[in-house]
């Protein structure tokens, strides 16, 4: 992975091959964190980082179901993320904050133990390396919503994401698709999932899902450009019909789907709408429609 010089530590930068926590940290026994990803990215007037702070309001939001509260509050740790973007001299790239449960306590109870808040950033080009992807559906099924908090973003259901896509990419798929317990589309290991049909789009309802922030955005976008966009119950083979399909996220960014498992989605190339809304996104998280700058925050 690409390096940069440091990192922020509880409130402190330290160097990046220094940035190291104690192996009985209860988070790595546990999974008991929560994190962020975040992009910047460079424009005519230097870089800018999209959306900075719905993505710390989720994080702070994540934390709580854990009891993990940072002493912080959330307009520090968005200057803490700009300085860690100046002092490494990056012009874009990715952001990592991640809040997590460290030293002083084994166990389940989580009590007693550290909290600790870290951010990194580094330079990440294209998360899923293609224009347009091939995605398996897993036999792994979403965690149900009544096991956890599906909605925020701990690091220990990442087990279900990374099983998924360990078996997708193993049966020579870029990324792996999940369904929720009743069988219907949920979402990616790390993604949102749109469907075009007759030239609207539609995305599975938020409640099985991480509601991402550029699904969010994209919902946003999606109205104001007259497109009919909503949130509805997808069957798999609703999916298989579709005309465009593509994924959504901050390290996916707009990622076009073009088969799933075997079958050809469409013709099987980017579709318009597809394609639309690729221009669009590009220009707005580059500065270059200035109607979304709302959701830029320059370094
Ligand atoms: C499981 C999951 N779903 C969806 C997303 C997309 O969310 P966002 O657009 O906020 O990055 C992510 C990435 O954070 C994710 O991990």
């Amino acid at each position: 992975m690409d390096t940069v010089e440091k990192i922020w530590m509880d409130g402190k930068f330290v160097d990046w091959k220094d940035a190291n926590v104690h192996v009985l940290s209860h988070a790595l026994h546990y999974g008991s964190g929560v994190f962020e990803g975040i992009r910047f990215y460079k424009t005519k007037t230097g870089p800018v980082v999209f959306r900075l702070k719905e993505h710390i309001e989720r994080l702070y939001y994540s934390g709580k179901f854990l009891r993990l509260l940072p002493e912080y509050k959330i307009e520090e740790v968005e200057e803490a993320v700009l300085e860690t973007i100046r002092i490494n001299k990056v012009d874009q790239g990715y952001i990592r904050p991640l809040l997590f449960y460290g030293y002083g306590k084994m166990g389940l109870n989580p009590k007693g133990a550290d909290i600790n808040l870290v951010i990194a950033v580094w330079p990440w080009g294209k998360y899923l390396a293609k224009d347009k992807i091939k995605v398996k559906v897993t036999k792994y099924i979403r965690i149900h919503p009544d096991s956890t908090h599906a909605q925020a973003k701990i690091t220990g259901h990442y087990v279900n994401s990374i099983l998924s896509n360990i078996e997708a990419t193993e049966k020579g798929y870029d990324e792996a698709l999940i369904l929720d317990y009743e069988g219907n589309v949920a979402e990616g290991p790390g993604e949102n999932i749109f469907l075009v049909e007759k030239g609207k789009l539609v995305t599975p309802p938020a409640n099985h899902i991480l509601p991402g922030i550029t699904r969010s955005s994209i919902l946003e976008m999606a109205n104001d450009m007259g497109l009919e966009a909503s949130e509805e119950t997808i069957s798999h083979k609703r999916l298989l019909m579709s005309d465009e399909l593509f994924f959504t996220g901050t390290a996916a960014e707009i990622t076009p789907i073009f088969k799933i498992d075997d079958w050809v989605i469409g013709e099987g190339e980017i579709g318009p709408i597809t394609n639309k809304l690729m221009d669009e996104f590009n220009k707005v998280v580059t500065g270059e429609d200035p109607k979304y700058n709302k959701w830029l925050t320059r370094v």
